[in-house]
């Protein structure tokens, strides 16, 4: 087994509809480790950095704005294929297209409020753990 590290990110509506604890309960039930977590309100700059590959996008501001709205929790979640095991976790984008069984299958309807953002590919998880954690957190395969 690798360890591999991942950045996931309950959003402003989980954090509004009061699902952190059943998010964080359905991570830790899979064998997920939580290596570190906050709670905290986005600035425009991190928001920027975040979402950077969608900027010029017809719904990139929505996006900012929406994203900076409300208190967030972001994780550093350590497991085996970490990566690729929260993607399936979380379902697809459009949470109308997603799976049942899924956080987005089960909590949203809503392509913008998705309830939960994880990194897409190891070297997204790097960068996206910098923008929030200490640069020892960025350890990963
Ligand atoms: P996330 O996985 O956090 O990464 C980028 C986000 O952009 C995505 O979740 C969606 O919430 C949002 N997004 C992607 N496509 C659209 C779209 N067509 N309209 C509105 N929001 C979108």
């Amino acid at each position: 087994m690798v360890a591999q590290r991942t950045f996931v990110m309950i959003k402003p509506d989980g954090v509004k509809r009061h699902l952190i604890g059943e998010i964080i309960s359905r991570l830790e039930k899979k064998g997920l480790n939580i290596v570190s977590m906050k709670m905290l309100k986005m600035s425009r700059e991190m928001a920027e950095r975040l979402y950077e590959e969608h900027k010029g996008k017809s719904f990139y501001e929505e996006l900012v704005s929406y994203i900076t709205s409300g208190q967030v929790v972001c994780m550093v979640i350590e497991g085996d294929e970490a990566v690729s095991v929260l993607r399936k976790m979380i379902g697809s984008t459009d949470p109308k297209d997603a799976m049942p069984g899924t956080i987005r299958g089960d909590f949203a309807l809503s392509k913008s409020e998705n309830v939960i953002h994880a990194s897409d590919s190891p070297e997204k998880a790097l960068k996206e753990i910098s923008i929030f954690f200490s640069e020892e957190l960025q350890i990963n395969a």
